[in-house]
């Protein structure tokens, strides 16, 4: 019996998380929470956070015996996580901005955070920037746009790129000219990589977080005996959305090729 882990984010950047995951053990049995119903979470205090996410987990959590849950979103990981850690006995995986990476290879010590405005703000990124890059200048990049256009073009739409560059400008030319290390602080992000590049130019190194988490989870799980294998149910290897949607072909597609061909409705779900 394979372990079996939930996946949560407010949309589909969690879904760059799972494709580390897929990529190093493809035989993890995964189904994905998308609360599309709460997107953005950027924009979400930490109190309505903290709730959201809580009933998210236990109203899934009581249907399916998970082996790990993985909050696969920055925005919520820098806000939630020890609370929730707090109220359940399964490890619960975050992703949290790679600073310290970044303090260790950033050869210029100028590094840029691209996060949403809640991660961008938050003490928790004061915390990791004294710990791990004290000596470094950390541009905070807040973006409130960029998460949406990451779910655009999951639907086959185009990115408007001008409003990608007005959400890095509050970086200037000659300031993004000395980054050399961009921390992709947000899931969704690697989605729409090509396109930030674009605009900041080569030669950069870009930190996305995915596989190093997906790997800290298979160590996790590694640590267990033996998967939980009450209460399994046929709903694994799907994909939830708490808000109803109408996909279309590219979205499907674009679903599939992750590995979730079964979408479904978090029935009655009301936070
Ligand atoms: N994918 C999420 C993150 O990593 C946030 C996107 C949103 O604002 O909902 O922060």
């Amino acid at each position: 019996m394979p372990f079996s882990v939930l996946v949560i984010d407010s949309g589909i950047g969690g879904l760059s998380v799972v494709q580390a995951i897929r990529k190093i053990s493809p035989a993890l049995s995964v189904t994905y929470l998308a609360d599309n119903g709460g997107f953005p979470y950027g924009a979400l205090s930490i109190g309505s956070l903290t709730s959201r996410i809580d009933l998210l987990i236990s109203n899934l959590t009581t249907e399916i015996n998970f082996d790990a849950v993985v909050l696969a979103c920055n925005t919520a990981s820098t806000a939630v996580l020890s609370a929730l850690r707090q109220r359940y006995a399964f490890p619960i995986i975050g992703v949290v901005p790679p600073v310290k990476t970044a303090g260790e290879i950033s050869v210029s010590r100028q590094i840029a955070l691209l996060a949403t405005e809640g991660t961008s703000g938050r003490g928790y990124i004061d915390d990791l920037a004294q710990t791990f890059a004290a000596d470094c200048q950390i541009f905070r990049v807040p973006c409130p746009d960029l998460a949406q256009q990451a779910e655009l073009k999951a639907t086959g739409q185009e990115v408007d790129v001008s409003l990608l560059r007005s959400n890095l400008s509050v970086v200037s030319s000659d300031e993004w000219a000395k980054i050399d290390t961009i921390i992709l602080g947000c899931t969704h992000y690697p989605f729409i990589k090509e396109e930030l590049e674009g605009i900041v130019g080569p030669d950069k190194v870009w930190l996305d977080p995915a596989l190093p988490v997906a790997r800290h989870l298979i160590a996790t799980l590694a640590q267990k005996e033996t998967a939980s294998i009450e209460q399994r149910s046929a709903n694994e290897n799907a994909i939830y959305f708490t808000a109803t949607i109408s996909p279309d072909a590219v979205f499907k597609a674009f679903l599939e090729k992750i590995g979730f061909s079964c979408i479904r409705q978090l029935e009655d779900f009301v936070a």
